[in-house]
């Protein structure tokens, strides 16, 4: 039987060549129709452990904490097939801060879902902490992210039973690595949040929450943190509160930080900023 990687590296490579010409300009995904056949073997890769080759056990490049190549992503739903993500090729520096930016449906929350683990592409080297990930499996997966990545949410996600330091005190459960545990009366302290520490969720305003989830990503004190959209549920000033929250984890601890935004006045807090438009990146500019 043919290999799946073979049929559908030529399916992709034939599909762009035909595609690349006649992009939708006005959308920033492309619906297409596929057979059945293909339809089954790209959910395949979309939804499975991606069979050992010679890209299984490559790390990242010196520097880097992410190294992406030719990563593709369909969604397949009903009978359409939503190309999302074509070919990208991309490499993120450890230390860095970006904002991974574009208009609703250019596939931002998709690109930082791929590239933390929560779904798998459907072709290409998707490297994270020099981890291979569609060669990991579902649990190596959970493994993964339990252990070296933080997140933070537009809805904070906050334990609504548990008081502010309870709630931070869950990020460092989830570091099993003893070492890497973090002070969390310090963080409270060092973050300026002392007066929220021993309060309930309902009982503190959304940016009090939102510093609350921040602390709890950095309780875990992981690799990477990725947020998406973290202050769009917050009014003008408190965002900016949050971000400038997360540039100075950024700059102070040498975190790498990978958000998604769609607002143009969030870019200047990022260390580099990568544009997505029709399913790929149409800028890439770092802004020290
Ligand atoms: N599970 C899914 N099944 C099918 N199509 C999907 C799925 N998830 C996303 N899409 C499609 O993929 C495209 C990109 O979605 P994505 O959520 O990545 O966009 P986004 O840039 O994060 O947008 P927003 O700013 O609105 O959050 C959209 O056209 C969306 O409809
Ligand atoms: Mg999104």
């Amino acid at each position: 039987m043919k290999d799946i990687k073979d049929i559908k590296d030529k399916f992709l490579k034939n599909f762009l060549k035909e595609k690349s010409t006649s992009d939708n300009l006005h959308s920033d995904s492309q619906i297409i129709k596929i057979d059945y056949k293909l339809k089954r073997q790209l959910n395949k890769a979309n939804n499975t452990k991606r069979k050992s080759d010679e890209h299984a056990n490559k790390i990242n490049e010196v520097g880097n904490i992410i190294d992406i190549k030719n990563l593709n992503k369909y969604y397949i739903s009903g009978g359409n097939t939503t190309r999302v993500l074509t070919d990208l090729t991309l490499s993120i520096k450890t230390g860095d801060f970006v904002i991974l930016y574009g208009k609703s449906g250019s596939g931002k929350t998709t690109l930082l879902n791929l590239m933390s683990g929560l779904d798998r592409p459907t072709s290409g080297d998707l490297i994270v902490s020099n981890q291979n990930l569609p060669y990991l499996s579902n649990m190596q997966l959970t493994t993964f992210r339990r252990n070296k990545l933080a997140f933070i949410f537009q809805s904070y996600n906050l334990l609504n039973n548990l008081s502010g330091f309870d709630n931070v005190e869950t990020g460092l459960y989830l570091q099993k690595d003893k070492s890497k545990q973090q002070d969390i009366k310090k963080m409270f302290e060092d973050f300026d949040l002392i007066d929220v520490i021993d309060k309930y969720p309902s009982q503190m305003s959304g940016g009090q929450q939102q510093r609350i989830s921040i602390l709890r990503a950095l309780a875990k004190n992981s690799e990477i943190i990725f947020a998406d959209e973290p202050t769009g549920a917050l009014d003008k000033k408190t965002g900016t509160i949050v971000m400038e929250l997360l540039r100075k984890i950024n700059m102070e601890l040498g975190k790498t930080i990978i958000m998604v935004s769609h607002d143009p006045e969030l870019i200047k807090y990022s260390t580099r900023v990568i544009k997505l438009s029709n399913s790929k990146i149409v800028q890439d500019e770092t802004n020290k």
